[in-house]
């Protein structure tokens, strides 16, 4: 089957039914997206199918057939950063680490959606994300942060 990933074909040969985290990651080698849970809680996995955040965990790979993959290794474009990517490092959001790449997708996707979020929309956007080290705080100032550089003339996709 083919997949298209970060705006690049794959030909690959697994079953139908692989979630497409293990695609990404075992089969392609793109593991800047995170396994946390598995079971669709924790948002680790969030990449973008077609523009909108999705647990990669919990899609079956032939759902993804055809369909525009982005994975936090697409998100850039060249050397110049997303502005969430820009933002959290300017607000130094990332502790461990460990569940950042979903939550800079979850962030992309909401302000596509939304190019100026109230907290209250990014309280009920990035819900689905949690963060073991508590970022949360800093995570809400990224994404304010990233809507001011995206309306400066960012690079927001
Ligand atoms: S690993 Fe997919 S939601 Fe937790
Ligand atoms: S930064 Fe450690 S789990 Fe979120």
């Amino acid at each position: 089957m083919k997949l298209t990933v970060n705006n690049r074909d794959y030909s690959i040969d697994v079953a139908l039914d692989t979630p497409l985290l293990w695609v990404l990651r075992d089969t392609l080698g793109l593991v800047g997206t995170k396994f946390g849970c598995g079971i669709g809680q924790c948002g680790a996995c969030t990449i973008h199918l077609n523009g909108f955040p999705m647990r990669s965990c919990q899609l079956p790979v032939a759902a993804a057939i055809g369909a525009k993959i982005i994975t936090i290794e697409g998100l850039a474009e060249g050397d110049k950063l997303h502005p969430v990517q820009q933002a959290w490092c300017e607000e130094d959001v990332a502790q461990c680490g460990y569940c950042q790449s979903g939550q800079i997708m979850s962030a992309a996707a909401l302000l596509k959606n939304s190019p100026n979020p109230s907290d209250a929309e990014i309280d009920a956007s990035m819900s689905g994300n949690l963060c073991r080290c508590g970022t949360y705080k800093r995570i809400k100032a990224g994404i304010h942060r990233a809507a001011e550089l995206a309306n400066n003339g960012g690079n927001a996709k």
